[in-house]
């Protein structure tokens, strides 16, 4: 499809995934998965190893077949098609680039494979390879390459023939740091200027955060959220999620009611009394999981400030940009803070008497 097309039609469902199972013998790799995925979306399927996102990737490629359910792309279900039939291309966690070959022959092999002619081949490699900044690179031979520029190679030859939906399954992941954040923005740069959807796979959920739209979270097989990174961070939909992404206070606690500005009311066992947002379904005495992120719990000098809940600390633990401070509050709950390296208070020290206090805005009651 042209891009101007593309772009008319962003926002519209590019890949529908419809109920879809899987099972290797006695292991359900997918679990009754259903998602859409718009078009020209950067969209991250997030969770830990083994918990089946490289097996929705390759069946989204058609590397393998879903025992059930459906996958449609662009309205057509897509089962019956061959990898190759489909709109669609994949690069694997280990690249699968021919190492000897030089890299305009590598780039330029699935258009050769097609039958494209000679000319339209090298117009078109030519083309790919200024996107991805090699174009000074064509008759170097792959293994000549450093790892960034074979990660660009990867990239060019699964953008030479223009898929709509481009299948990426952890291409980041052997890069060390700095330069797996400077890819990072070359592929976000890449996918606006095709506007072409990406799906991506990564177990980094900060990697997830930064790159995606939306992003899915997976766990054994079955989502567990999908939505906005804002969203998943800030409104987390179960444990599995408040706990994978991000630092988060989990506290146990039971509903004891609610207010009229909306806020429920809950008390843990040990004594904390919290006000927080809970699910409309949710009545009082249910048992509940609090959950606040750990750099929206502030820590004060108990000299410093009014009210707040009594507690000492811990533990102290300097991070560079920010500094954890473990409490004890009165009653023996734990609750972990972590604060800006540069905010009053930092030089609080393990043993002193604080006081703690967060905004009920930011307390998640679950209630699984
Ligand atoms: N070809 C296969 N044969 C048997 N089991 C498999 C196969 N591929 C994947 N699995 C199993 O399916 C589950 C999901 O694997 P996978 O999709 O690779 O997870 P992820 O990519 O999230 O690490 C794992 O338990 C894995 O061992
Ligand atoms: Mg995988």
């Amino acid at each position: 499809m042209p891009r101007e097309d593309r772009e008319a039609a962003a926002g519209a469902v590019a890949v529908a995934i419809r109920k879809v199972g899987k099972r290797f013998g006695s292991v359900a790799a997918l679990d009754d998965v259903s998602l859409d995925i718009r078009r020209g979306e950067f969209f991250s399927l997030l969770g830990p190893s083994g918990c089946g996102k490289t097996t929705l990737l390759r069946s989204i490629g058609g590397f393998e077949a879903p025992t059930e359910g459906d996958i449609l792309i662009e309205g057509r279900s897509v089962l019956h098609l061959a990898p190759y039939e489909r709109p669609t291309n994949m690069i694997f966690q280990h690249l699968a680039l021919f190492p000897h070959l030089g890299v305009r022959d590598n780039v330029g092999f699935g258009l050769r494979m097609k039958g494209a002619d000679r000319a339209e081949t090298a117009r078109r490699v030519q083309e790919v390879l200024r996107l991805v900044r090699l174009e000074e690179y064509g008759d170097r031979r792959v293994d000549q390459l450093s790892g960034g520029q074979r990660q660009r190679v990867a990239m060019a030859r699964a953008l030479v023939n223009d898929p709509a939906v481009l299948l990426l399954d952890e291409p980041l992941g052997a890069l060390d740091l700095q330069l797996r954040l400077q890819m990072q923005e070359e592929l976000r740069r890449l996918q606006r200027q095709l506007g072409a959807t990406f799906v991506f796979v990564t177990h980094d959920q900060g990697e997830a955060m930064a790159m995606s739209d939306r992003i899915a979270v997976m766990n054994a097989g079955r989502l567990q959220q999908v939505g906005t990174p804002a969203e998943i961070y800030e409104r987390p939909a179960n444990r599995f999620v408040a706990t994978f992404v991000g630092h988060a206070n989990l506290v146990e606690a039971r509903l004891t009611g609610r207010r009229q500005d909306g806020f429920a009311e809950a008390v843990s066992a040990d004594g904390l009394a919290f006000l927080g947002q809970a699910p409309p379904h949710a009545g009082a005495r249910d048992a509940v999981l609090a959950v606040l992120r750990h750099e929206k719990l502030r820590v004060h000098p108990s000299d410093t400030v009014q009210a707040g809940v009594a507690a000492s600390v811990v533990e102290r633990t300097y991070m560079g940009s920010s500094l954890r401070f473990t409490c004890r509050a009165q009653g023996g709950a734990i609750l972990t803070a972590d604060t800006p390296n540069d905010m009053p208070g930092r030089d609080i020290a393990e043993g002193a008497a604080v006081l703690l206090d967060w905004s009920p805005a930011d307390v998640v009651f679950l209630t699984e």
